[in-house]
């Protein structure tokens, strides 16, 4: 069995009736069936009011917007983002604070939290990544006390929950990526879930004058990236020539098999998608600033009957296989929160190793078929691009170093969740 590092979930099909579609200008406009996506957000997460857009770093854009803050004012963040979204709230003259991780949960460190806080705090800005989450009650409480408006990043936890309130229904607002791979998902696309009226008024105005519809170029260049992802990530094309490929790079050019998953970019570097996510400090450029459209929403509409109302289910279940079937030497390096099967939406299965060991594990994997990776995202706390932000965050810089995220797709079954565990169980026992 070869397992690629991510699946998509929109089929080659749809993704190729979908570039047609943007070619002859069908279906790019915002109409019935954007109304149609947002709804279903509205009800699923029982917020007011749901704005779609282009990314979800522009979504968090107009949300800090919303939120009339004076210059200078904080927002504490986990340090683990895209570059962007340091760029968004850099671009309002805004501070951003980065906040340890707290590895059990992924999510921000209450006690460094609470640390960071000064009288320059006005948003806390809470990722749940991979899917699980923390005890979000906790965080509210702690901005609560504060006067600190809450903003939830759920782009990695749709149908995750926390103590059976769903996350993303506990801040002032929420935001989310539909960006390629993720449970919820299209030809791009981020949104917006808040209720205060207010708020709302703002940003539906802002949005009104300040977005157009996308470019076809802008449109095609997604699809047709992800039309190579998904065929080169097919289970027959993957199993007898991708997976191949990259064995080789990892084996010969590690560096060039590293430069996949986070290529580098120079300083002049211009956009290939609006997915490049190039490490600079810079304006948010103006490609993004774009209304979600029909046709995105119509596939975004799909994703989310098949992934919230069956995947979820179904990688649950899996995750409990996988988790139960792991040695106890293995099960030492996976967060205990995972075990609390009905709260995560398992977008991912973290394992975090100890220093040293991640190339070895990777190499071991790859050797058994299944081509794993870590974060995507960058540790913005430690680059230079964002040096005048710059934290030293110790356990964030370890988490982001050692995680891998084990093969977990709704496309497998049981028992070859039993094989994946098994094998992992080799590299953690004497046997090897
Ligand atoms: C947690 C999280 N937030 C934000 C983003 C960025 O979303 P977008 O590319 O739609 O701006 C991503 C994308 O991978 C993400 O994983």
């Amino acid at each position: 069995m070869k397992l690629p590092r991510t699946k998509l979930y929109i089929s080659l099909f749809e993704l190729v009736k979908a570039y047609f579609k943007i070619l002859f200008g069908i279906d790019l406009k915002k109409g019935d069936k954007v109304k149609k996506f947002e709804n279903l957000l509205e009800n699923y997460w029982s917020r007011k009011k749901c704005f779609t857009l282009s990314t979800c770093r522009l979504a968090l854009y107009y949300v800090l917007k919303s939120l009339k803050l004076s210059k200078d004012d904080e927002v504490l963040l986990s340090p683990i983002q895209i570059p962007d979204f340091i760029n968004a709230i850099s671009n309002l003259g805004l501070k951003p604070v980065f906040v340890e991780i707290d590895k059990e949960t992924k999510c921000l460190n209450i006690s460094d939290l609470k640390k960071k806080i000064s009288n320059k705090t006005k948003v806390v800005l809470a990722t749940y990544l991979t899917g699980i989450v923390p005890d979000i009650s906790q965080i509210k409480s702690v901005c609560e006390e504060n006067n600190i408006f809450l903003i939830e990043d759920i782009s990695q936890s749709y149908g995750s929950e926390s103590y059976n309130k769903k996350a993303g229904s506990f801040g002032v607002a929420a935001i989310g990526s539909l960006s390629p791979a993720k449970i919820i998902s299209s030809v791009g696309g981020g949104f917006i879930l808040i209720d205060d009226v207010e708020k709302i008024n703002f940003i539906e105005k802002a949005i009104k004058s300040e977005l157009s519809l996308p470019s076809k170029k802008t449109l095609l260049r997604i699809c047709s990236f992800q039309i190579k992802v998904s065929i080169a990530t097919s289970k027959y094309i993957f199993s007898f020539f991708t997976y191949y490929i990259f064995f080789i790079l990892s084996k010969l050019f590690k560096n060039k098999f590293n430069e996949l998953h986070h290529p580098t970019f120079k300083y002049s570097h211009k956009d290939k998608t609006i997915y490049d996510n190039p490490l600079i400090l810079r304006k948010l450029p103006n490609e993004i600033f774009f209304h979600f459209t029909d046709l995105q929403a119509k596939i975004a509409i799909k994703t989310f009957y098949q992934n919230i109302n069956f995947g979820l289910k179904k990688r649950q279940l899996l995750a409990k296989v996988l988790y139960e079937n792991l040695n106890d030497e293995t099960k030492k390096f996976i967060p205990k929160t995972i075990t609390k099967y009905n709260e995560n939406c398992f977008w991912h299965f973290p394992i975090i190793l100890e220093n040293n060991s991640i190339d070895k594990f990777q190499d071991f994997l790859m050797n058994k078929g299944y081509d794993v990776v870590g974060y995507g995202l960058k540790l913005c706390s430690d680059e230079s691009a964002f040096a005048s932000y710059k934290s030293n965050l110790v356990s964030a810089d370890k988490i982001h170093k050692n995680t891998l995220f084990l093969p977990l797709f709704d496309n497998l079954n049981e028992s070859q969740t039993v094989k994946i565990a098994n094998d992992i169980n080799i590299f953690f026992s004497d046997k090897r």
